[in-house]
């Protein structure tokens, strides 16, 4: 009985570890998972380039392509969680993430929502034709990029 008792408390040890973060197994995971979390973060990068540019009026304001560039920074938000649930902590890797994300992970999904939810709003004022307020609305996705860089990035 006792030794049934212990493994049972290792397998709930073992089993709310991994709701909070799962480790990655071996070196070779770790680096994948990096590049893959990074190749997310170029992706948001070269879609809020032309968003960028249009609100400082350095390109016309272009409804389309912030529908279409709005509508990608959404969906890559929404990978995020999953391309930052493994914990690369314990290897030495190139990677500028804080290692605060694997303490505080909730934190970390809402601010990646909060960008999911600027850019579901950015399209809205796309597709309303609102044009006193997309500068306001880009800005608002580009603020949610500096909220989480200052809290979880670490250059
Ligand atoms: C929820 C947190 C979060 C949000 C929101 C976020 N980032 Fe990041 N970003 C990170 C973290 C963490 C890294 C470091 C990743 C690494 O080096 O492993 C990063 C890295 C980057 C990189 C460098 C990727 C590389 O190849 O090293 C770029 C570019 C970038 N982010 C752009 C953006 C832009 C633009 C936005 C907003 C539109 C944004 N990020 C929003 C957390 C976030």
């Amino acid at each position: 009985m006792k030794k049934f008792l212990s493994i049972a408390s290792i397998l709930s040890i073992l089993f709310s570890a991994s709701i909070v973060a799962k480790e990655a197994s071996s070196e070779k995971q770790a680096k994948a998972n990096v590049q893959f979390r990074k190749a997310i973060l170029q992706l948001v990068r070269s879609n809020m380039g032309p968003l960028g540019a249009m609100a400082k009026g350095q390109i016309p304001y272009d409804s389309e392509v912030m529908m279409t560039n709005g509508l990608r920074i959404e969906q890559l938000s929404y990978m995020m969680e999953d391309y930052f649930a493994t914990d690369t902590r314990k290897f030495e890797l190139k990677t500028d993430a804080s290692d605060d994300i694997w303490e505080n992970q909730d934190d970390f999904n809402s601010l990646a929502l909060d960008m999911a939810d600027a850019a579901a709003k950015l399209q809205k004022v796309a597709e309303a034709g609102d044009e006193a307020n997309y500068r306001k609305a880009i800005g608002s996705v580009g603020a949610t990029c500096k909220a989480c860089h200052d809290k979880y990035k670490t250059d």
